[in-house]
Order: structure tokens, then C-alpha cells, then sequence
């Protein structure tokens, strides 16, 4: 397993598949407990990820970090990564070429952890790893499927700092995936 782990991080911090790792500081592969029982697919590195080579450390991530506390969720206790390892400028949304060059890796990921349940944080993690054609809004908080695991998709936590009425339905979304394995 550590091999695979050692071959998959070598690899990410190589790769050249697209046209982000002209602009990358660093290549974010993860953040978290590798044996996880739950995995969190976010969108891709921003400014503060892109720095430090680490997921969900700027102030989205800090936002979820609260949101789990709350729950007695910790670091150990979770695995969070992206559809996209390098920062795209200006935080674009990730291009097709993009999310389907970085999609191996992270399908790597995903094999490797071996999660009991996936949490998808916002549209483009649910149109990526689902269907492109479900929206967030109509969609979060109702369970799904990804090859045989468990998924339940709710809101990017960014989406909260924009607005806050979306902090209950997000914290209720993120406790119910959490509930599923605990209880
Ligand atoms: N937003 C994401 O989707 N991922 C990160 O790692 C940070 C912010």
C-alpha cells in the first residue's frame, strides 16, 4: 500500500497532462488520514493550497475544519482531495482537459483510501464524479452511488461564506454521511 501511495505522490508531482503545471507552486494531492472511513472531493487548489501543497487550508477549508469539529470530527478521522491537483489562475473552474487528465489520480485515490462513504462538496465535484447534468442545490443531501461506494454530495464550503443560510443544510448533509458509518 505505502508503495502505491509513493508511486501515485511521484507521479502527481511530475505530471505535465495539462496546462496547470506551468502555473503551479505546488501539486495538492491531499490532506488527511489516509485509512479514512470518509473521503471529501472538492474542486481544486486555491491561492493558499497552491503555497503550502496541502488541501483545504485557506479559508474554505478552515470553514469545513469548524463545521466538522462541531460534529467530533477531526483530521484523523478524515481524507479530503480534489477533481484537480493544480491551482488554475484566477480559480477558474476546472476545464474539461483539465478534470480529465487529473481524473486517474484521483481515481487512485479513491482505490487506495477505500472509503465507506464519499462526500462531494459542491457542483463541480458532483458533475465530475456523477453526471453533469445534476445541479447542487436540487441534488445535495440525496444519497448516490459511485462505483459501488456510497455518496452524498452537498455544498462547496466556499458557498457558505457567501451565504450563510447554507450552513444548516451543509452541517445536517456533512452529519448524516458521518452518521452512516458511526452509527
Ligand atoms: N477549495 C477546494 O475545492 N479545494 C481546496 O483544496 C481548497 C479550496
Amino acid at each position: 500500500m505505502d508503495n502505491q501511495w509513493n508511486i501515485l505522490e511521484k507521479e502527481c508531482m511530475k505530471c505535465e497532462k495539462c496546462n496547470l503545471h506551468s502555473t503551479r507552486k505546488n501539486v495538492v494531492i491531499e490532506r488527511g488520514n489516509r485509512q479514512a472511513k470518509i473521503l471529501f472531493i472538492g474542486e481544486g487548489p486555491g491561492a493558499r493550497e497552491d503555497e503550502s501543497g496541502i488541501a483545504f487550508v485557506g479559508q474554505a477549508g478552515k470553514l469545513l475544519d469548524l463545521a466538522l469539529g462541531s460534529m467530533g470530527i477531526y483530521e484523523k478521522d478524515i481524507y479530503i482531495c480534489n477533481i484537480i491537483k493544480c491551482r488554475p489562475p484566477n480559480n477558474a473552474n476546472p476545464t474539461d482537459e483539465q478534470a480529465k487528465a487529473c481524473m486517474p489520480y484521483l481515481k487512485k485515490q479513491i482505490e487506495l483510501v477505500n472509503p465507506l462513504v464519499i462526500v462531494l462538496l459542491g457542483s463541480v465535484a458532483l458533475k465530475r464524479m456523477i453526471n453533469s447534468n445534476l445541479t447542487i442545490t436540487k441534488n445535495r443531501g440525496n444519497w448516490m452511488e459511485y462505483e459501488g461506494i456510497k455518496v452524498l454530495p452537498t455544498f462547496h464550503p466556499a458557498a457558505l461564506l457567501r451565504d450563510e443560510k447554507k450552513k444548516i443544510v451543509f452541517w445536517k448533509d456533512i452529519n448524516k454521511a458521518w452518521k452512516s458509518i458511526t452509527d
